[in-house]
């Protein structure tokens, strides 16, 4: 018998090219929140987790195409003010309300000292961006008790709150986070959907991101040992999913961070994973046949509810 010893890293999910300079600012080192100076928006009342289902698949001169498919996902930039200029895609993060995305606190936390931007309502990344797509960050704040260190702790999550309101459209709607009581047991071994324009060749350059916004179809393992195999893992805190069809090898790699892990429920979708990292092999590059792993949001409901207030 032959084991095929794969060495294996394991690395947060980012994009992991970088344009920008990152002005570090060190006043801000203590703390796990920043602001920019910008005006303040309110919340409203509103759905969530509901599809335009007319758009769900079309044909457009023999090419599929699936424009706002995943309304609520979005795409963070670093944005430089003085150049007015973006960065390429960072980091997915998901609409939660009309002025706040949720997301992973290593996308953020890279990205002290720049203001930041985001970009919703598109499929495709490189297509040239228009204003009415664009959003600018007024403040951002992460879990206190994040450290870019330590994988393990399922504290990987920050918000980002929006300098004006995103009107809710058939391109932009938020998706629902977990009812309080989520039980993720009840879903153990079923699938969930990943989206996200990270890599798509298991490399971390910035050319192998997605184009157009990709999906997986992959199955929640919290409780099986495949998910212990390269990680000491808490799975009250993080979720780790596998590709459904391990042929396919289909899971999250580079670019994926912060973007959302979500399970359909009686047609409403809902946020139950932000991707956090995974499993490299010896060459850096994504290794799909192991488990990805996501800070499970049924278990932050509170810090989000508290987050939302401090935002
Ligand atoms: C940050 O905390 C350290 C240790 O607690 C302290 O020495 C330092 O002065 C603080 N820096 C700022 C900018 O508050
Ligand atoms: C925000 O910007 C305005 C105009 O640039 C300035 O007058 C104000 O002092 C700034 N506020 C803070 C808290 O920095
Ligand atoms: C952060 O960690 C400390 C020490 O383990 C704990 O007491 C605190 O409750 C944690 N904070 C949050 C928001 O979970
Ligand atoms: C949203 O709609 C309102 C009312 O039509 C409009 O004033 C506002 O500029 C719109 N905001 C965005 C971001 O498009
Ligand atoms: C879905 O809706 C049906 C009918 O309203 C309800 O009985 C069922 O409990 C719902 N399922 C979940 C998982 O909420």
């Amino acid at each position: 018998m032959i084991f095929f010893y794969i060495p294996v890293t394991i690395v947060f999910l980012l994009s992991s090219v970088w344009y920008l300079k990152n002005n570090y600012d060190s006043s801000n080192k203590n703390h796990t929140s920043f602001e920019f100076n910008t005006s303040q928006s309110k919340d409203f009342n509103f759905d969530c987790g509901i599809r335009n289902l007319e758009s769900e698949s079309r044909i457009i001169n023999g090419i599929s195409s699936k424009p706002n498919r995943w309304p609520w996902i979005i795409s963070i930039r670093a944005y430089d003010k003085l150049f007015n200029k973006l960065s390429s895609h960072h980091c997915g993060g998901s609409i939660i309300n009309h002025n706040t995305i949720l997301t992973a606190a290593h996308c953020v936390y890279d990205l002290k000292g720049n203001n930041l931007a985001i970009i919703a309502g598109v499929n495709n990344i490189r297509e040239k961006i228009k204003i009415s797509n664009l959003f600018y960050a007024k403040s951002v704040i992460y879990h206190e008790n994040y450290s870019n260190v330590d994988f393990y702790k399922g504290v990987d999550i920050a918000l980002i709150r929006l300098t004006k309101n995103l009107n809710f459209s058939k391109n932009i709607q938020p998706i629902c986070l977990p009812p309080p009581g989520f039980n993720l047991e009840k879903i153990e071994n079923k699938a969930l959907t990943l989206i996200g324009w990270g890599s798509i060749d298991g490399s971390s350059k910035t050319s192998s991101l997605a184009e157009n916004l990709q999906e997986a179809n992959l199955k929640l393992l919290n409780y099986d040992p495949i998910c212990s195999t390269h990680v000491s893992y808490n799975p009250t805190k993080l979720i780790c999913a596998l590709g459904q069809d391990q042929n396919l090898g289909s899971n999250a790699c580079y670019g994926d961070s912060g973007g959302p892990l979500m399970k359909e429920i009686n047609n409403t979708w809902y946020i139950v994973g932000v991707s956090s990292f995974i499993i490299t092999d010896d060459k850096s590059n994504c290794y799909p046949r192991a488990p990805s792993y996501h800070t499970q949001i049924a278990s932050k409901l509170d810090w989000i509810h508290q987050a939302l207030k401090k935002l």
